[in-house]
């Protein structure tokens, strides 16, 4: 028996979700089929229903249905509650059920792929759309000593620290940055159109781990402009295999091995 999960999005071409997934399922021996489903921007509900009436078990959910995806869950985790958007839902017993794996997929790349521990460090969160409110919970639980938020709008980000409301959370405006982070998060969508927020070079130094949560097959220009201050860097690849990780062990209750697939991706680039 082959149990069927998808992809639903728009555009979904590029995902890379169905190879991360067949990887999974053959390293761990599950029977599982998984496809991408393009959604028309205003039939996202209709085409979750009608993939589990022909028998979908769950389904990731991406740009841009990840919020709809949280209305249509009548079960909500406290991570998919804290990111007010769900990335992953699970169809069981005709209930469907939404979680969020991006910032647990964040987390673990930079603690156990990227070796870089989060607890006790001075984080900067650069952004403050819903891939910046996805990750916070999931960096709050890790205890750093304080996550500031930076972004191009500073209201935006007022709102996600009165939002959360804890006390290792704060915000500051992009031009009043100075002192060097020990990890620095661009959570920003600037890079999808090749360009760089406007930051300091002061937010970095030769300690500083920076992380662009976007990925490319060149360093991105976050990445660029953060060696350039001798920062370490990473980009977003690892985030990706993690939270679909993490979407396997939700649906089949088995944890990949998410190495091998990560150098798979980046040998393919
Ligand atoms: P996502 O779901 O990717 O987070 P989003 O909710 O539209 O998308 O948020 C995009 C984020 O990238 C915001 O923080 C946005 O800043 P504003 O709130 O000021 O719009 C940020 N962003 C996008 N382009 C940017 C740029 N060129 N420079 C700086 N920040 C940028």
């Amino acid at each position: 028996m082959t149990d069927h999960y998808a992809v639903i999005g728009n555009p979904i071409e590029h995902s890379k979700s169905p190879q991360i997934h067949a990887q999974f399922a053959q390293q761990t021996g599950q029977a599982i089929a998984y496809q991408r489903l393009l959604a028309p921007v205003d039939g996202f509900t209709d085409m979750v229903h009608r993939f589990i009436e022909s028998g979908g078990r769950g389904a990731n959910v991406t740009v841009p249905f990840k919020i709809e995806a949280f209305a249509l869950a009548v079960q909500r985790s406290e991570r998919a509650q804290a990111a007010g958007a769900v990335n992953t839902l699970v169809f069981e017993s005709g209930r469907i059920i939404g979680d969020n794996t991006d910032g647990v997929g964040l987390v673990r790349d930079i603690s156990i792929n990227a070796g870089v521990i989060i607890a006790a460090k001075r984080v900067l969160l650069i952004g403050a759309g819903g891939a910046a409110q996805g990750v916070i919970l999931p960096l709050l639980e890790q205890q750093p000593q304080l996550v500031t938020i930076s972004n191009r709008t500073l209201s935006k980000a007022d709102d996600l620290v009165r939002q959360f409301a804890h006390p290792a959370l704060q915000t500051c405006a992009i031009d009043a940055l100075s002192e060097p982070y020990d990890i620095v998060i661009n959570a920003t969508s600037a890079g999808l159109s090749g360009e760089l927020p406007p930051l300091p070079a002061t937010i970095f130094d030769s300690t500083t781990f920076a992380y662009d949560m976007l990925y490319a097959a060149q360093p991105t220009r976050f990445m660029q402009f953060a060696q350039l201050q001798g920062a370490s860097t990473r980009d977003g690849l690892g985030m990706l295999v993690e939270q679909a990780a993490e979407s396997f062990y939700l649906w089949r209750g088995v944890r990949p091995d998410t190495a091998p697939v990560c150098n798979n991706l980046r040998a393919q680039r």
